[in-house]
């Protein structure tokens, strides 16, 4: 999921600038038919894993972003990066392996939600207002946890993305149209 616009993080501070060239990945971007497939659960967290975390983080500190899902840079794995700190504080990198929801509540919008695999465009989502996740994190301790705000609309983001779906998907036909013919032209374009 994408900043918003007034949620910058400064991406120049030295702990993103490690190995910049070398660790970010290439973010696939809509209509990127790997966006659409639902990926696998992750078997073994193991070495591999944690170094894909690693280059997940430069890259979505780097975009910025504050979640990132492992099919947005081309792994069909089901595992997700978040972070929901304020700009100005301490970063707190999170993650998440084989998550689902096991239960929402409630309703709510999430106003100009947007997403680093669809560039330009922001629309209202409606999500759940809070929702119950579970699943594990890199350590391989289970994990249970209930969220609301922000985080629930975050994690609701990322996790459809490891089902194939797109925030664009919620969205009626006739807005998700003029993003698709918007899509087209720059494609033409180039
Ligand atoms: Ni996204």
């Amino acid at each position: 999921m994408k900043n918003g616009e007034n949620n910058t993080v400064n991406p120049d501070t030295p702990e993103t600038n490690r190995n910049l060239h070398t660790a970010t990945m290439e973010i696939l971007t809509y209509p990127n038919k790997f966006l659409s497939e639902p990926t696998h659960p992750v078997k073994n967290i193991d070495g591999e894993l944690q170094n894909m975390i690693e280059r997940m983080a430069v890259t979505m500190y780097q975009a910025p972003g504050i979640g990132l899902a492992a099919i947005q840079v081309g792994i069909n794995q089901s595992f997700l990066i978040y972070d929901v700190s304020p700009p100005d504080s301490e970063r707190s990198l999170q993650v998440l392996v084989n998550p689902r929801i096991v239960s929402k509540e409630g309703t709510t919008i999430s106003e100009e939600e947007g997403c680093l695999s669809v560039p330009d465009f922001r629309a209202d989502v409606k999500r759940a207002a809070s929702i119950l996740v579970e699943g594990f994190d890199r350590n391989e301790k289970p994990f249970r946890m209930e969220a609301q705000g922000l985080l629930a609309v975050v994690l609701q983001h990322e996790i459809d993305h490891l089902n194939g779906i797109l925030f664009i998907d919620r969205i009626s036909a006739l807005k998700r149209g003029i993003y698709k013919r918007k899509v087209k032209k720059n494609l033409k374009n180039t």
